[in-house]
């Protein structure tokens, strides 16, 4: 299917999933369902959900029962609230996930999380970012330069996938001509098994297990190395994390090659998408290149690459009248909240002028806001500037290509084929 037939089709469907979302009981709508996402169909139901009961308890959901938050304001008050919402054991849904992620700081409550992301934090901090800036910049222009011009390929491989991957080569400085591993190790920790990249457990598990072996022997080497600026450094020497069992660096190693992957690949790629739906957009941000930070803050918003973070009440909780009981799930949805015609207006559109774009929900709230969102940010946009200084067309032309995932929002994750025109000068 060729883009425009793909958008018209898509249309079709989001009309269809408006008449079935404001017909049907609410008790029957499942926004845990990842078909929702997958076709893209899910925005009627969070509508439905954010003006009727923004909180809702799904007691039928395919993934089994869990509360839904919807709207803006209550998602800000939840995620600012760690004492009564927990982020243990797991800030994911399933079984799978919960193996590694009990045991990041992601999935810990203070103190024990602020201890560990204090260790890893100055990875993201200012010196650590002036620093990255010249080498993400040649790295952009490296991977740009060898794209073709006015011929198809698939921009998240040879872009996103390529460019994130490089990234977090840098930030563990990891063996550069390996680098395509943290790309399979991150793959296999958030597939499901219905995607296919593993069949059972033990072969999943054997991946992982190489991933801790190959990144232990590189801490190791670092132990009497203690300048560098790299994550496993910082992990070998800080003092609240130097001492990790195995499972918790693995954990947290996972956290962090996960955490940048699939959002910021899914950031770059979800931006090209977004500015062939709205090209007035594209055509905005190429005669203004000043408009790029705020372009960046807008596509993350729109693209909104994790949908949720699930918390576990602590206590039985009351909010907005609801009482939500000790112990349930409660799934914060960024993607719904960054939709809230509240507060965004015409949310479902992408606006690189919006004025509150910044205010997006994508990178959380409160004590576990993203510790990499300067990282994505910088990459987004020096990507923005070195593309908006060579093409003049960047076209999607053929269907992208989604992951199955209610999580990730990945909208193109696995192709998107591009095609371009270089500036004339
Ligand atoms: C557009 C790109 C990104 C998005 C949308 C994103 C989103 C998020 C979200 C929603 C959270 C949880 C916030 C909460 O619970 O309140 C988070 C946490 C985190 N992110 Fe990101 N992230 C991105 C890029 C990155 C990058 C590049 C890195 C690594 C350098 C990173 C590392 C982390 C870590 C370590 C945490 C855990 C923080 C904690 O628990 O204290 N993220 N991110």
């Amino acid at each position: 299917m060729d883009w425009h037939q793909y958008e018209l089709e898509r249309e079709r469907q989001l009309a269809n999933a408006r008449d079935h979302a404001a017909s049907i009981p609410l008790e029957e709508i499942d926004v845990g369902h990842w078909d929702l996402m997958r076709n893209d169909t899910i925005w009627p139901y969070f509508e439905r959900l954010r003006r009727e009961v923004p909180i809702y308890h799904h007691k039928n959901s395919i993934v089994g029962p869990f509360w839904s938050v919807t709207n803006y304001n209550l998602i800000k008050a939840i995620d600012s609230d760690a004492a009564q919402f927990s982020s243990e054991p797991t800030i994911g849904l399933n079984e799978v996930s919960q193996q590694e992620s009990a045991s990041s700081f992601i999935s810990m409550d203070n103190p024990e999380h602020a201890v560990q992301r204090k260790a890893v934090a100055p990875v993201a901090g200012p010196r650590n970012l002036a620093a990255l800036e010249p080498n993400i910049r040649e790295r952009v222009v490296g991977i740009l330069d060898s794209l073709p011009i006015g011929e198809t390929f698939n921009w998240v491989d040879r872009v996103s996938v390529e460019l994130t991957t490089q990234m977090l080569a840098t930030l563990f400085d990891f063996p550069f001509e390996d680098r395509c591993k943290l790309t399979r190790w991150s793959d296999i920790s958030t597939s499901p098994r219905k995607a296919g990249l593993w069949d059972t457990l033990e072969e999943r598990q054997r991946e992982l297990d190489e991933c801790l072996e190959y990144m232990t022997r590189l801490r190791n080497e670092r132990v009497n190395n203690p300048d560098g600026l790299d994550l496993l450094t910082m992990l070998a020497h800080n003092e609240g994390t130097r001492d990790m069992s195995p499972v918790q660096f693995l954990g947290n190693i996972l956290l962090l090659i996960v955490g940048g992957n699939d959002t910021t690949r899914n950031s770059i790629s979800g931006g090209v998408l977004a500015m062939n739906r709205y090209p007035e957009e594209f055509e905005k941000v190429k005669a203004d290149r000043s408009k790029i930070p705020n372009a960046v803050a807008e596509i993350i918003r729109w693209q909104t690459p994790l949908a949720f973070m699930r918390r576990t009440t602590a206590t039985d909780v009351e909010i907005d009248g609801t009482v939500i009981p000790e112990g349930e799930r409660v799934l914060m949805w960024y993607a719904s909240g960054n939709r809230d015609e509240s507060v965004f207006e015409n949310a479902d559109v992408l606006n690189i002028d919006r004025p509150n774009a910044r205010q997006h929900l994508s990178f959380g709230f409160g004590v576990h806001r993203c510790m990499g969102n300067r990282v994505a940010e910088l990459q987004l946009r020096i990507l923005w500037e070195e593309m908006l200084g060579r093409y003049s067309r960047i076209e999607v032309v053929g269907e992208p290509v989604r992951a199955i995932s209610n999580f990730v929002r990945s909208e193109v994750a696995r192709m998107m084929q591009v095609d371009t025109t270089e500036i004339q000068v």
